[in-house]
């Protein structure tokens, strides 16, 4: 069903496209890595908070110019991912790698979410509940895990 899926995606004039140009793909990766650069960013510092680290400035303050630009990464890392993706759709769904990569990103939204709508979001506070600093380690850790998945699958 994915093989067939993929095979379809590949035969595509989008994917075609991507495949035939020199400097398409080239310049789509930089998209990609411009996105994890602005998500990354964005998120290790509230992490870091979370953990404790520069507790005289509020959260709220920090995630109100953090949060909106770790989503603009977000949006511009999928887009740009998506068209790598669409480049080789066979290669990648063979690939156990990749899955790994998408499990991680998944399991490491979920973790945002999960953090961002609890009840105690809103409120201020210099130290963070205990949940809230495993929810900080767990982000970074899941996020390393999706850079170096999606690092390492160029190497395979
Ligand atoms: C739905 C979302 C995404 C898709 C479909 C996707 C897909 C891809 C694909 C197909 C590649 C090329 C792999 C290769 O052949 O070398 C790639 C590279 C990569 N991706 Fe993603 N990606 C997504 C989101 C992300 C996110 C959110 C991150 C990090 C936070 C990320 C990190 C990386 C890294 C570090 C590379 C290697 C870049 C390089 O070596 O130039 N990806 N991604």
């Amino acid at each position: 069903m994915l093989q067939t899926l993929a095979a379809a995606l590949q035969a595509t004039e989008l994917s075609q496209t991507l495949r035939a140009s020199i400097w398409l793909y080239p310049l789509v990766n930089t998209g990609h890595v411009v996105g994890i650069a602005l998500l990354f960013g964005a998120i290790v510092p509230l992490d870091l908070r979370l953990l404790g680290c520069w507790n005289g400035v509020p959260l709220d303050a920090l995630a109100r110019t953090l949060i909106p630009t770790a989503i603009a990464g977000l949006v511009l890392a999928v887009a740009t991912g998506a068209l790598l993706f669409a480049t080789q759709p066979l290669d990648y769904v063979g690939e156990p790698l990749f899955g790994i990569k998408m499990a991680l990103l998944g399991a490491a939204l979920i973790n945002a979410l999960m953090l961002r709508l609890s009840p105690q979001w809103g409120e201020p506070r210099p130290l963070s509940p205990p949940a809230w600093r495993i929810a900080g380690i767990v982000s970074v850790l899941l996020w390393l895990g999706v850079i170096t998945a999606g690092r390492l699958i160029g190497y395979r």
